[in-house]
């Protein structure tokens, strides 16, 4: 049986997969991304992202996001959007532009209300609003947007997200906030700021990009401290890394720690459900992002199946 149809069965909304355009001439691949009892949400890795959507100031591209949409409806799979206001994957003119505080809000407003318009009632979560506005000591990333209007930012995006789409969630989307610690308080902190001033916030997405053997041991508890806050949650990125090469210790080590993952986001009705950061080894970002790291996904290189795919079976 498929992992999203174990997710339904425990009550989850799904269980999903990102996926990124070049992979989809990818025959085998295919197969298996299109199954629907297998991955019931998508998520696009790359192709909602600035500067694939605005590649000029006003000029909107969708065609590369569309076909991710197209997939997903078709196959009668829901969609998150990914994302909406980052400080990587800009387009230079927003990376580097010279805008007043004023014209960077309206930037953003329109990027965002543009974006999250386009896909208006398609996508399920508008993940990502903002993603990653901290640094790990919890201070805000110095990019172009905070830089220019500090932390007006968020709010302006978040609300020209819910003016295009109502009934879209909207999530701020972090990595390194699995546990407790500085970067966990200040979101924390932002939250609760958010919602003290009425801007719309309705979840944290917990990216969740993990090394074998070092899932956070205070996870649920720190899942707890944001459900406090009133916020729901998804885990919107998961991948479990290890050094290379892999050993069958690795991967039974590997095993564990999604079954743990799983069963941290079962702990908790404000958990709506899983998504990993790509399905096959063949496809992950990890090699390219850490050296001689990799082996992170659930499927191998060749497609088959990994003890970490019976991890999330045995954790749902
Ligand atoms: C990654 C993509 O998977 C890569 O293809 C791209 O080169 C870089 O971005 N956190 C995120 C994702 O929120 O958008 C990133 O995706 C991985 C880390």
């Amino acid at each position: 049986s498929g992992l999203h149809a174990l997710a339904k069965a425990a009550g989850k909304l799904y269980f999903g997969t990102a996926t990124d355009n070049p992979e989809l001439t990818d025959t085998p691949y295919v197969a298996i991304l299109d199954d629907n009892m297998m991955f019931g949400q998508i998520t696009a890795a790359n192709s909602m992202k600035w500067d694939a959507t605005e590649p000029e100031q006003g000029v909107f591209t969708f065609d590369q996001g569309d076909v991710i949409r197209n997939l997903a409806q078709g196959n009668g799979q829901l969609l998150r959007g990914h994302n909406c206001v980052w400080h990587e994957q800009l387009p230079d003119w927003v990376a580097f532009g010279n805008f007043t505080f004023d014209e960077l809000i309206s930037i953003v407003e329109n990027h965002c209300g543009t974006l999250v318009g386009h896909y208006t009632g398609q996508i399920l979560d508008a993940d990502k609003i903002r993603a990653e506005p901290f640094n790990d000591d919890g201070t805000f990333q110095e990019d172009v947007f905070f830089n220019t209007t500090g932390t007006a930012y968020i709010p302006a995006a978040l609300n020209a997200a819910r003016a295009a789409d109502a009934n879209a969630k909207l999530y701020i989307n972090e990595f390194n906030i699995e546990f407790a610690g500085p970067k966990a308080t200040a979101l924390q902190n932002l939250i609760t700021q958010l919602k003290a001033d009425g801007v719309p916030i309705d979840g944290v997405g917990f990216q969740s990009h993990f090394i074998v053997g070092e899932v956070p041991g205070d996870l649920v508890q720190n899942f707890q401290s944001f459900v406090d806050l009133g916020v729901e949650f998804a885990i919107t990125e998961l991948d479990v890394r290890m050094t290379l090469p892999e050993t069958d210790e690795l991967l039974a080590q590997q095993k564990q720690d999604y079954e743990t993952v799983i069963n941290a986001c079962l702990a908790f009705t404000e958990c709506v459900g899983v998504t990993i950061w790509d399905f096959t080894d063949k496809f992950s970002w990890v090699p390219g992002a850490f050296p001689s790291q990799g082996a992170a996904c659930p499927w191998d290189d060749n497609l088959v199946r990994k003890p970490a795919f019976d991890g999330i079976v045995t954790g749902f």
